[in-house]
């Protein structure tokens, strides 16, 4: 198969070479397009280096695949001309509300993925995460109502991110009030906390709470009533969530947790995990499962760039490949 990353020199496109590669995704030839500023950089594919090429769409040929990790501005102008050259995975939040447009997360709708008219959006990584972990007990218990808190790290922001945090984290190693100027955050992030991850509507939650929102109920077909809190936290990769289920029929700890111990791409944990111990894996962890009167709580722990964006990217082209 013929396969073109685009976004290649970011994280997420980074991520899928290497998720395409350790599942040995049949990709004969793949390229890898970024802006010129990225022309030369070479990105590891398994073996193998693939140097980064200026994306020109006039010069492009025709893709089976063709997986964008653009941002949301880039990804409005040029996902619909990318179109023309292959299906598109889109990783950005340009296209994910559109109703033409599948919102897929292969454990839960798979079959949604086979609807595409050329573009099919990977949801948002805090989103992928949650209905990994919810979409079976909504399917078994029905849920009424989620409380949500997120821990979020910076690697969900980008590359800048990282190299942002990754330099103020050098203050805080010296005692020193880290330097963030001109930082793509808000506020200091290194050995910080900012409850601000996008933009604040008029209502006064943030792009990010409204994506969970959202993009939960377009993926599961439901209408829960979603109380989110996003937080970004001075950590490097994987995010965690705290999150509180009100449901409409009972359920018993024992019962959840069976439940999830038979969920695609679930791992329960005895306890809970961290991100750190996360870091690089495929699946999404639930701990602190616990129940009372009011409800059920979790911990749901999970690698942003890989289940929240290339896995689950390379997943929806393994679906499509197969039909
Ligand atoms: N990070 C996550 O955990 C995560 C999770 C889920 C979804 N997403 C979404 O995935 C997308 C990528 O995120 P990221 O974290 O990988 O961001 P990133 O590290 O900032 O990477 C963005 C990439 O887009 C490229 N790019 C920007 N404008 C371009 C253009 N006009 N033509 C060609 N390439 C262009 C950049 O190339 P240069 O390096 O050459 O500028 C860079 O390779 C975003 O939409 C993000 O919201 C991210």
């Amino acid at each position: 198969m013929r396969i073109a990353v685009v976004g290649a020199s970011g994280l997420v496109g980074r991520e899928i070479f290497e998720v395409l590669f350790h599942r040995e995704f049949p990709a004969q030839e793949i390229f890898a397009y970024s802006t010129r500023r990225s022309v030369g950089e070479k990105i590891r594919f398994g073996y193998d280096q693939i140097e980064v090429e200026e994306l020109k769409l006039e010069e492009m040929g025709e893709f089976d695949f063709i997986f964008s990790a653009l941002d949301r501005e880039s990804a409005k102008e040029l996902v619909p001309r990318l179109k023309e050259k292959g299906v598109v995975i889109d990783n950005s939040s340009a296209f994910r509300l559109d109703p033409d447009v599948p919102l897929v997360v292969p454990e839960v709708n798979p079959d949604r993925a086979k609807e595409h008219k050329g573009i099919i959006a990977n949801p948002n990584c805090s989103t992928i995460q949650l209905v990994v972990a919810i979409g079976p007990i909504h399917k078994e218990f029905g849920i009424e109502s989620l409380h949500i808190a997120t821990y979020q790290s910076v690697s969900g922001w980008g590359r800048e991110a990282l190299d942002q945090f990754n330099y103020e984290v050098e203050f805080v190693a010296v005692g020193e009030p880290p330097d963030s100027k001109g930082s793509v955050f808000p506020r200091p992030i290194g050995a910080n906390l900012i409850p601000k991850i996008g933009e604040f509507g008029d209502d006064g939650l943030s792009e990010e709470e409204r994506k969970l929102q959202l993009e939960t109920n377009k993926i599961l077909e439901s209408e829960i009533k979603v109380f989110p809190f996003c937080v970004r936290v001075p950590v490097r990769i994987g995010h965690g969530e705290a999150v509180w289920l009100r449901l409409k029929k009972s359920a018993s700890r024992d019962e959840i947790i069976r439940l999830l111990e038979s969920s695609p791409g679930v791992v329960v944990d005895r306890d809970y995990s961290t991100p750190i111990e996360i870091a690089g894996k495929d699946e999404v962890h639930v701990g602190r499962i616990t129940e009372t009167e009011e409800g059920v709580f979790l911990w749901i722990v999970a690698d942003n760039l890989r289940k929240g964006a290339a896995t689950n990217a390379v997943q929806i082209a393994e679906i499509l490949k197969e039909s």
